[in-house]
């Protein structure tokens, strides 16, 4: 390794592998113009989602999470039994516990890592790569498995036309590692748990735990009010991206392109217009996935990469807001 450590002390730490895994069941618009009272057109004009991925024969999200890190291993050039943290976000894990990273951990044979789950709904990845980053540039572990895993159709109720064409299953995950050049330079964390009760589950847990009742009432449902989080998440995006921004030194035409959590594309328009940022270098891939959680960032950021859209030396900021409240940012040198 010839990474240097900065006047902390610290390390720089960078993505050094990504990859994603989406489910190959497709499910439409028109799909669901059968299941519940919607169509194409009100929910390509008021979401900008045209389909989403949804799981099938059993698979959770322990499966998507673990094909998503095998890519993003093999290009980290790393074998599983090398990897030494591993850190989920997720808000559908397979069971309550134990938690999703070790059952990631299991079926990739990855032996040596030490493994926990992070809850930060939407915002779940940047709040997991915060986490992990401490630990590398610590010197504390040599590498991390990130990973955003969702199988979201397992939470929404079906016959909810509010809700369940909003959301799709999938898998991205990223290895870090400390970097020679360039690297993750700033991250920004929030939260506000008065808006708790405006995304939830409210059942399942110490609260309500599952019983007749609550599956009756349909408390083990995602409930939402949709109009509260569209305002608070326009908010919370261009607030965390104009923050990282401005604390860093730069100013928004330095950055290449900005990966935003996929909810809503005119949550999305409604931050560029507040940050005066064209959409064209925004990236977005919510028009094939919808809102896959803490799946949706990582899965762009490796699209995006992918595609060509974040080469090296580009400035990219991620950003997110989900059920919490919580949001945060993250500003990186390719
Ligand atoms: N198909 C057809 N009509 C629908 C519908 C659907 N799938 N879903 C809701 N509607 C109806 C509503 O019932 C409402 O009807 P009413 O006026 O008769 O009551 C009407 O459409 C308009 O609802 P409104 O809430 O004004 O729509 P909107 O433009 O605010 O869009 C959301 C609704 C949910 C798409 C939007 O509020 C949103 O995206 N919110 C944020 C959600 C989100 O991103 N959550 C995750 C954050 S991490």
């Amino acid at each position: 390794m010839f990474e240097s450590k900065d006047k902390k002390g610290l390390l720089p730490v960078g993505f050094i592998g990504l990859g994603k895994y989406l489910p190959e069941k497709v499910l439409t618009n028109h799909d669901l113009e059968r299941m519940v009272d919607t169509s194409d057109e009100w929910i390509a004009t008021r979401t900008g989602i045209k389909e989403r991925r949804v799981v099938s024969n059993g698979m959770v999200t322990s499966d998507l999470g673990a094909r998503a890190s095998e890519a993003a291993i093999a290009r980290a050039g790393l074998r599983p039994e090398e990897v030494d943290l591993i850190v989920v976000a997720t808000i559908t894990p397979d069971m309550p516990f134990p938690a999703t990273s070790c059952l990631i951990q299991e079926k990739l044979g990855a032996k040596r890592a030490a493994c926990f789950d992070v809850s930060a709904a939407c915002s779940g990845f940047i709040h997991a790569l915060t986490i992990a980053k401490q630990f590398i540039a610590a010197g504390t572990y040599k590498n991390a498995l990130v990973v955003g895993a969702e199988t979201l159709s397992t939470i929404v109720d079906w016959k909810d036309r509010n809700t369940c064409v909003l959301f799709g299953d999938g898998a991205g995950a990223a290895v870090m590692a400390p970097v020679s050049e360039g690297g993750i330079l700033s991250t920004y964390l929030g939260s506000d748990g008065g808006y708790g009760e405006l995304l939830m589950i409210p059942g399942g847990g110490a609260r309500f735990p599952a019983s007749e009742k609550t599956i009756r009432e349909g408390l083990h449902y995602m409930r939402m009010n949709g109009g509260e989080v569209f305002k608070l998440a326009v908010r919370a995006m261009t607030e965390s991206v104009e923050r990282i921004v401005r604390e860093n030194g730069f100013t928004m035409d330095q950055i290449t392109c900005l990966i935003p959590h996929q909810a809503n594309v005119r949550i999305i328009e409604a931050m560029a217009e507040r940050l005066g940022y064209p959409l064209s270098k925004i990236y977005l891939n919510l028009n094939r996935y919808g809102n896959m959680s803490s799946a949706s960032t990582v899965t762009a950021l490796c699209e995006a990469v992918e595609e060509g859209r974040v080469k090296r030396g580009d400035l990219v900021v991620l950003v997110a807001v989900g059920g919490g409240l919580v949001w945060g940012s993250c500003l990186v040198r390719w």
